[in-house]
């Protein structure tokens, strides 16, 4: 039996191939590649020894989907793919709203016409909004979204709930992932942002590396220990193994469950700049600068849920990602490009 991970060229999803593959599992990823590279799944067979079985298509594409599960036996369905990027979002909405819900009503259509009612949805913290409690534990409700894709997430979390409750064959995981960051310890694997990153790490990374001038931080006045913002970063390999356990449980029959996928620990943007400065022995310029629209002051996880019932916890700490994140930087200054 194979698991079909779709987004699986992606940054997340390549590390979750590796995990993947190291547990025993049969790997088949499609992926339009529309914001990631096949090399990834090249370093991954590097890596693991062991090739997944790749199919280049979209998941809005009934045709490609219908052809998977013809030719392969699909067990479960880790689901990545989806546009992810929040300001991008705020300008193409139906693109995001287009690709993210109806690339996943697709998806799950066809999974049922296969008799495949396993899923695992990559959701997020977004979800949440402003929170209402900190730490945020699963009880925590569901908060407005600032953009598209919070939207797109939350409103999947509705469908994949809701079809689930109404037909109870199904087994729905919803992974709320916190700030993934970091790569695979060979370097050879890690994140590949097109463009100037939007995100603080990958940011840092390229300003390290010499492509930026300095980092812009956004808003020191927040009410927080050092006025920026504070959030839940969590490395990609503990979260790829998050979807490993989290298949086993489905494999128990999980029904629907949903987990936060943290640290537990809040760091600030000032307290990443210093971590990574202090695990690789550079010196990040840095400004102060308005806050970003959108952003709140806090965030980070109560992560004991999925400790309980998944049997998962995070490994690594801050210094580790901050070493992980710079080593695969250093070592593909354009990332997957030569
Ligand atoms: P990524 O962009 O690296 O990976 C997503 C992959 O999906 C890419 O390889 C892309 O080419 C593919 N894809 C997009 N639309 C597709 C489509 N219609 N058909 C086929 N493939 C398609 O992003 P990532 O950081 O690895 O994120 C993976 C998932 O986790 C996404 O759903 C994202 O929203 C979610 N998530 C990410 C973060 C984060 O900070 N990175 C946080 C929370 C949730
Ligand atoms: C972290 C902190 C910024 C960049 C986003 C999405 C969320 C999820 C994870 C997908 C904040 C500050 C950032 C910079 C900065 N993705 N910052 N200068 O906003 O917590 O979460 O990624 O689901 O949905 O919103 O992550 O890395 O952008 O920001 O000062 O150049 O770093 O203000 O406090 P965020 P981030």
């Amino acid at each position: 039996m194979a698991i079909l991970v779709t987004g699986g060229a992606g940054y997340i999803g390549s590390h979750t191939c590796v995990e993947l593959l190291n547990a025993g599992y049969e790997v088949v990823v499609l992926d339009n590649l529309c914001n990631s590279s096949e090399k990834s799944l090249e370093r991954v067979k590097a890596i693991t020894g062991k090739e997944v079985t790749f199919y280049q298509g979209d998941i809005l594409d009934r045709g490609i989907l219908n052809k998977i599960f013809a030719e392969q036996k699909i067990d479960s369905c880790i689901h990545f793919a989806g546009l992810k990027a929040v300001g991008e979002s705020v300008e193409k909405p139906w693109e995001y709203y287009n690709n993210n819900i109806a690339g996943t009503l697709t998806l799950v259509d066809v999974m049922r016409q296969n008799g495949c009612k396993n899923i695992i949805f990559s959701s997020s913290a977004t979800v949440y909004g402003d929170p209402a409690q900190i730490p945020i534990t699963e009880e925590c409700p569901k908060g407005q979204c600032t953009n598209p894709y919070g939207w797109t997430k939350s409103m999947l979390e509705q469908v994949l709930s809701d079809l689930q409750k109404a037909d109870t064959e199904w087994n729905v995981i919803l992974l709320r992932y916190f700030n993934p960051i970091g790569a695979h310890k060979s370097g050879t694997m890690g994140e590949n942002p097109n463009g100037i990153p939007n995100n603080l790490m990958p940011y840092v990374t390229q300003v390290a590396v010499g492509k930026l001038k300095e980092l812009g931080v956004f808003g020191d006045d927040y009410d927080t220990p050092d006025g920026t913002g504070v959030r839940d970063y969590i490395h990609v390999v503990d979260l790829a193994v998050g979807h490993v356990k989290a298949l086993k449980k489905i494999e128990e029959k999980a029904g629907l469950c949903i987990y936060n996928l943290g640290t537990g620990h809040g760091y600030s943007v000032l307290d990443i700049v210093k971590n990574f400065e202090e695990a690789n022995d550079l010196k990040i310029p840095y400004v102060i600068k308005p806050r970003r629209a959108g952003d709140i002051a806090t965030c980070y996880c109560d992560p004991s849920k999925a400790e309980r019932e998944l049997g998962w916890k995070a490994q690594y700490g801050i210094r580790e990602m901050c070493e992980d994140s710079w080593r695969w930087q250093k070592n593909n200054p354009n990332g997957y490009e030569a």
